[in-house]
């Protein structure tokens, strides 16, 4: 099976169905990023993804109501919604793109990274997209993480087409890791849910394949 596929540089392993050793889940896709750290793209539920932190898509006031959200402050309970609302009485609100971080409860990531990203109808959403992804990789360094998962922020309640937020997600991920000098960061999930940016994502590493 041809494994030397190359779009715009982001992929370069297939692995079909293997479960990721620290997640359990599914691994679609993995590769090595600039300063060496893995990216892995795994399909499930990113709430049940160990990693030092998992990205919850938010606005302004850490609104769960988002998809991520829902299955987050379910999971999380009572506990982890005090956690957000103590951090936006201590921080404020999360500026445009902005992220923000509180520790995790009753699941298995230590900590949350929220972030303020943009819906499909913003002015600028691409660009303000890949910032927001941008932000959260800064933050997660500057607390001096060692792995993220990112769900397909944008995508859900906020409306972008699956497979434009996937694209604009993994090139920010790729970009920041070729900007910055060095990082905390080793390992970064990329989390698909549904089984269309399944679909999409899977089409687009078979267009590599054949
Ligand atoms: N694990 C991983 N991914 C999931 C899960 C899950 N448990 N549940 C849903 N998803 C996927 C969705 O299918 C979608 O592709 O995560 C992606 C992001 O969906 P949302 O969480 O709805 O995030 P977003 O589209 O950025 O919308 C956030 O919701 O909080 C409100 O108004 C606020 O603008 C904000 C919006």
């Amino acid at each position: 099976k041809s494994k030397g596929g190359k779009a715009d540089g982001m992929i370069n392993s297939v692995s079909s169905g293997a479960k990721d050793s620290g997640t359990g889940l599914t691994v679609l896709s993995e590769k090595k990023l600039f300063l060496g750290q893995k990216l892995t793209v795994i399909q499930g539920d990113i709430v049940s993804v160990t990693a030092d932190a998992i990205v919850h898509p938010t606005n302004a006031t850490f609104y769960m109501g988002g998809e991520v959200g829902q299955s987050l402050e379910k999971t999380g309970g009572k506990e982890f919604q005090q956690e957000v609302q103590d951090l936006l009485k201590n921080q404020g609100q999360l500026d445009t793109a902005g992220a923000a971080i509180c520790p995790g409860h009753r699941f298995p990531a230590r900590f949350v990274v929220h972030c303020n990203g943009p819906t499909w109808s913003a002015s600028n959403a691409q660009q303000l997209l890949e910032k927001t992804v941008k932000n959260c990789l800064t933050l997660a360094d500057e607390k001096n993480l060692r792995s993220l998962a990112f769900p397909s922020i944008g995508s859900g309640r906020g409306g972008f087409p699956k497979q434009t937020a996937a694209q604009i997600i993994l090139k920010a991920i790729n970009n920041y890791f070729v900007t910055v000098m060095s990082s905390s960061l080793k390992q970064i999930y990329f989390v698909l849910y549904d089984m269309e940016s399944i679909g999409v994502y899977t089409s687009e590493l078979a267009k590599l394949d054949s």
